[in-house]
């Protein structure tokens, strides 16, 4: 098959070449990205995590989304479907995405943990290590104009923080040497046993809806 350069070409179309990033093999590969990370998650048996899982839970959503949303870990819901945020707390993540006008399909959806820790542990800060580049790939890839880090673990290790979630919140950080805007909400699950802090929650997602507009 011709590639568009040599079409151009063909039909007289002259001094112009396409940039890396049109080339439509790259297009192409870009989304190959996508699944060749996914495979890699599918099939990591870096950390002890594996063996106790009933499957990875890679992350969902809208690839091309300026919204990125990252919670811990998967817990037994999550493990059982594959997917993120599905429990209870995943239910109550919806009704705060939707708050905002968003629904789950507009945003992309990720954890820090691609494998459940046993009985909903805290992740170890080893297992967090090796698990990191998967997040940074789908960081990278869906190339968000904000995070929304969900919980503290998710705060903690987005930001390299070791500050609580009372200091975190209420602010705009930024990510990585991109700067992205990052906004720290409470888990779910936490306002699920407080709900008299959701209106913290609300007040934090006012300032990521100034930060997008
Ligand atoms: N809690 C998280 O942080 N992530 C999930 O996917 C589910 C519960």
């Amino acid at each position: 098959m011709l590639d568009t350069n040599k079409i151009l070409q063909l039909i007289g179309v002259q001094g112009y070449k396409l940039r890396a990033n049109e080339h439509p093999e790259q297009l192409e590969n870009t989304k190959g990205d996508w699944s060749e990370l996914e495979s890699e998650v599918k099939h990591c048996t870096k950390c002890s995590l594996h063996k106790s899982r009933t499957q990875t839970v890679f992350g969902c959503g809208n690839k091309d989304s300026d919204w990125l949303f990252i919670g811990e870990a998967p817990g037994k819901d999550e493990d059982l479907q594959g997917e993120p945020f599905v429990g209870r707390a995943g239910r109550l993540l919806n009704e705060i995405i939707f708050s905002i006008g968003l629904n789950r399909e507009d945003i992309y959806i990720a954890n820090i943990l691609k494998c459940r820790p046993p009985n909903n542990r805290d992740p170890s800060s080893k297992e967090i290590h090796l698990c990191s580049s998967y997040l940074e790939q789908q960081i990278r890839m869906v190339s968000p104009k904000i995070i929304i880090a969900v919980g503290r673990i998710a705060a903690q290790n987005l930001l390299g923080s070791d500050l609580t979630m009372g200091k975190l919140r209420g602010t705009v950080h930024s990510y990585g040497s991109e700067n992205i805007p990052l906004v720290v909400l409470y888990h779910p699950a936490y306002l699920l046993r407080s709900p008299s802090q959701k209106y913290k929650v609300w007040s934090d997602l006012q300032l990521a809806r100034t930060v997008m507009e």
